[in-house]
Formats: C-alpha cells, structure tokens, sequence
C-alpha cells in the first residue's frame, strides 16, 4: 500500500471505515518502522491504533488507551508493537527517561499518539497519519498517510 516517499489521503465515513485503512497500512508495515498519529481528541488516533494491533496479531483482550501508561507492550503474531500515547508528557527529560528510542528500531513497530509533544525525538523516517474530523458530518475523517 505505501512505498518510498507517498502520500496517500482517504476520506472514511465510518469507525469501520477507518479501521479498513488501518489494516491496509498494517500489511505494508516492518520492524523498526515508526508511526505518527496526529489529530486533535476524538479524531480516531486510538481506533486506527487499535486496528493496527489486531492487524499485527495482537490477541490481548484488552487493548487499553496508554494515555496513562504512555507506552504499552504488545507482542504480534511476528514483531512486538509499542503503542504510546505522549499526550502527558510534560517535558523532553520525561520522554528521554521512558527510553521510547529503544521502540524505535527492529524488532519494535512503534505508533504513537500525540508525537507533536516531543517532536524532536521523532527520527526522519516516520510514517505520519493525520487524521481530520469533519466540520459538519460527524462520523466524516480525512485520513491522509505520508511516508518521508
Ligand atoms: N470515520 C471515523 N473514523 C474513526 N473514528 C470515528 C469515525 N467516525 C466516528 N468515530 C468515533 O470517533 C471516536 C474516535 O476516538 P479515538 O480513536 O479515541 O480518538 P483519539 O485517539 O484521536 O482521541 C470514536 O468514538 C469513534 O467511534
Ligand atoms: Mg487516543
């Protein structure tokens, strides 16, 4: 679905609709790939991280928010996923000491939530999705997918 330097950009009208997408990027994802959800709250960050997870393999129950945790764990079916979420990160110190670098190379994937609160620890190769909610129709995103 996404090779070198694409971009692609999708409307989705659904919750499933955007869970459709997800799975798609999931298929072209490889270890020490990096993901970047932005979007502002509500615009569907954790449903396309979710998807992604259960695309990877991931069979846990519970897939919870890492809003509190800031990184969850996961093991898929052939790689583990880091899923995070630096919506509290207060400063550069607090992410640096959470060691989210290490997430960052094989054999991790890393998504995460929120990766404009610590913009700079983001290495050039990213996967950005960014995700926009509708002025009017509320179940109405533009998802747009660039790889750099
Ligand atoms: N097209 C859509 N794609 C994704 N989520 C949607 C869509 N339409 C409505 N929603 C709803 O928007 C909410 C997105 O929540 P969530 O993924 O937690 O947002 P975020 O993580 O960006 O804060 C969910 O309640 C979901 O059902
Ligand atoms: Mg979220």
């Amino acid at each position: 679905m996404l090779t070198a330097s694409e971009h692609l950009k999708f409307s989705s009208h659904s919750e499933s609709e955007t869970i459709t997408i997800a799975r798609k990027l999931a298929n072209s994802l490889k270890p020490g790939d990096v993901i970047a959800l932005y979007g502002e709250l509500g615009a569907g960050k954790s449903v396309f991280c979710r998807a992604i997870l259960r695309a990877l393999g991931v069979t846990d129950q519970a897939l919870p928010s890492p809003s509190f945790a800031i990184i969850q764990e996961y093991q898929g079916e052939h790689c583990p996923v880091a899923h995070m979420d630096w919506y509290r990160l207060n400063d550069a110190d607090e992410i640096e000491m959470l060691g989210v670098r290490d997430f960052f190379q094989p054999p991790w994937i890393a998504l995460i939530e929120w990766p404009e609160r610590a913009a700079h620890m983001l290495q050039h190769h990213v996967i950005r999705v960014r995700i926009s909610p509708d002025a009017k129709d509320p179940d109405l995103r533009s998802i747009e997918i660039e790889r750099d």
